[in-house]
């Protein structure tokens, strides 16, 4: 590994839909905070977003709104790089490198394969073979720590395996990625809280440029359910993760107390958060509207990343190729 390479974060997001608040509490939130310590490449990964079925003639209006909703949470392309997926198709050539060491058997245990096989028609390769483009996202740039929320650990994991096939295979050229989770690293659907919140599941989630109308009253519709008795109900204690994400700790921490003597009522509970919420996600739509007015930006701030992501992702991919016995580029 080529000695100035050091400790570097790699996160993506899917172009899938618009942006809610688990993907925000669940890995984005960590993501402005490592931009303050470390070297970061952020992803939107459309070719990801290609395994389920999608509207071509939407696929770039998508990937411009992710770029929008990121740069609005404080995403800043002054102290990280924010780029596209497919703006370096290095991405695609590592993948096919790597499945070529990939465990057949890791991957048919998949949970997240098995889930999204379940809703469409007809499956296709490019959703059983996602850990591997996962992969390859993360070692292109030989990141170490990769924020995300807990539904990804199963995917961090079989990085970890292929890293470490690859090195024993060929040479020791990545390291292992670990994922990071932020405090809120599962945030569930309002409507069924046992399932995680969702961008492709209507109803699950509050985006981040919903209305002020739009969240007062997912909010109020929110499930809140029975528990075991002494127990929170999951979706009560979804609406408490809610408000903590609105660094409303301490009142979340009073809620809970009611909930344990009975005293709750989710109707205050409910208020409070929807308040909560409008304040937290005040400034972040008041950039995004902003952002939105200034598309010329946004597609600058993608193109300039790319050409210096692409930089480094030649430069990883070229030593690939050697270890590998490939010819060089
Ligand atoms: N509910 C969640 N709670 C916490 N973290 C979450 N993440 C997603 N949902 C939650 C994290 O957000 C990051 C980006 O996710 P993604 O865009 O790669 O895709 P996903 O996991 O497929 O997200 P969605 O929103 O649930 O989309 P669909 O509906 O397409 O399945 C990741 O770090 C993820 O862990």
């Amino acid at each position: 590994m080529s000695e100035n390479i050091g400790k570097r974060v790699f996160s993506g997001i899917q172009p899938s839909g618009a942006i809610h608040l688990g993907n925000y509490g669940g890995a984005i939130k960590n993501w402005v905070l490592l931009q303050e310590q470390t070297e970061c490449f952020y992803c939107i990964v459309d070719y990801h977003a290609m395994t389920i079925p999608y509207q071509p003639g939407d696929l770039r209006q998508r990937v411009s709104l992710a770029a929008v909703d990121l740069l609005a949470c404080g995403v800043d392309p002054e102290k990280c790089r924010l780029f596209v997926q497919s703006d370096v198709p290095e991405h695609t050539e590592l993948a096919w490198i790597l499945s070529c060491v990939a465990p057949m058997g890791e991957l048919n245990r998949m949970t997240q394969f098995k889930e999204k096989s379940e809703r469409v028609e007809s499956v296709n390769v490019g959703l059983f073979t996602y850990p591997i483009l996962q992969t390859a996202d993360i070692l292109l740039y030989h990141a170490d720590t990769v924020p995300v929320g807990e539904d990804q650990l199963q995917h961090l994991e079989i990085s970890r395996e292929i890293a470490r096939r690859f090195n024993h295979t060929f040479q020791p050229l990545f390291p292992e990625p670990k994922p990071l989770l932020t405090a809120a690293p599962r945030i569930m659907s309002l409507q069924e809280p046992s399932n995680k919140m969702s961008k492709s599941v209507p109803g699950s989630a509050i985006m981040l440029g919903d209305d002020e109308d739009t969240i007062r009253k997912a909010i109020k519709r929110a499930v809140t359910g029975m528990g075991e008795p002494g127990e929170i109900p999951p979706g009560v204690a979804n609406l408490l993760t809610l408000l903590e994400l609105c660094d409303r700790n301490d009142t979340a921490e009073e809620f809970r107390a009611a909930q344990r003597d009975g005293t709750i009522r989710y109707g205050d509970l409910k208020a409070v958060l929807s308040e909560a919420l409008l304040e937290s996600l005040a400034p972040i739509r008041e950039r995004r509207e902003e952002l939105l007015a200034k598309p010329e930006k946004v597609r600058q701030i993608l193109g300039d990343s790319a050409a210096s992501v692409r930089a480094v992702a030649r430069q990883v991919l070229d030593q690939t190729r050697e270890a590998t016995g490939l010819r060089p580029y």
